[in-house]
């Protein structure tokens, strides 16, 4: 069988903060193209990976590479093949929509930043409220205009940290719309996400972070597999990945759930 071909490859990524390991030899790989997902509790280290992936910080061991470059000896390369969306969203509240896409079109030195600016409004459904001050945008119009502003460019790559943390349940679907399109155009999707749900409905690959490594990483339905049998014939519904994360976690804390 022929292995895809990779996005994103890290392997046995260390990283501490003074005394603190927060990575203790991360592994994952990431296809080309494909929806992952890095799925833990708040503080497991997820904002930790993406920053390493992204050089903004650097790993104190371990390999990981991004489009193919190594993100220590090569962060040139790496920078240009990805875009971020953080967890604190980077638009400008004073400017509209428009202003704040033409700017970083502009920023980015792409051609005709005023046609790339519309056709993204169009595409996220924000066309209305284009000429509006951000300030006014609910939270879901702000994280989809975040998003759009991070495929200015076409990264193939897009990194997404906790995308919709802090929406209610109607923006985070309008969001979940709009991460879900972007795979299917062909952009490799890197998301960190607390919620399990949001992992079972988005990723074609999760990967679950906790205390300090993966401790499983798959397809949901590989996933799902993992749940004790005895336990699957208890419950007539498919179990969520709640309960195969607790699960997990229970069996390797050798606690009985
Ligand atoms: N710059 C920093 N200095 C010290 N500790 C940090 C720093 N950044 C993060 N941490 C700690 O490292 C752990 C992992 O943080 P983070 O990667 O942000 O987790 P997550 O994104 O999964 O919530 C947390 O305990 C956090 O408090
Ligand atoms: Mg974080």
């Amino acid at each position: 069988m022929q292995t895809p071909p990779l996005a994103i490859h890290v392997s046995g990524l260390h990283k501490s903060y003074g005394k603190m390991q927060v990575l203790k030899g991360v592994d994952f790989a990431v296809a080309k193209g494909s929806i992952f997902a890095l799925l833990g509790s708040n503080g497991a280290g997820k904002t930790t990976v993406v920053k390493i992936l992204t050089t903004l910080l650097k790993p104190d061991g371990g390999k990981a590479t991004v489009a193919g470059h190594d993100v220590v000896s090569k962060p040139e390369q790496v920078r240009e093949s990805f875009s971020l969306t953080g967890q604190s969203a980077a638009v400008d509240e004073i400017l509209t929509g428009r202003e704040n896409l033409i700017m970083v079109a502009k920023l980015r030195q792409v051609k005709n930043p005023r046609q790339v600016a519309d056709d993204l409004l169009q595409r996220f459904g924000l066309a209305e409220a284009a000429g509006r001050r951000v300030g006014t945008y609910s939270g879901g119009m702000r994280r989809r205009l975040d998003i759009a502003m991070s495929l200015i460019g076409n990264p193939p790559i897009i990194f997404l940290d906790e995308p919709t943390t802090g929406l209610d349940p109607e923006a985070r679907i309008e969001v979940w719309k709009e991460i879900q399109s972007l795979a299917n155009s062909g952009t490799t999707v890197l998301l960190t996400t607390q919620y399990l749900e949001e992992a079972e409905k988005l990723a074609d690959r999760i990967a679950i972070l906790h205390q300090g490594t993966i401790i499983v990483s798959g397809t949901l339905a590989e996933l799902r597999r993992l749940l004790p049998p005895a336990k699957a014939e208890l419950v007539e519904r498919q179990p969520t990945l709640e309960e195969i994360f607790l699960a997990i976690i229970g069996n390797k804390e050798g606690v009985r759930r």
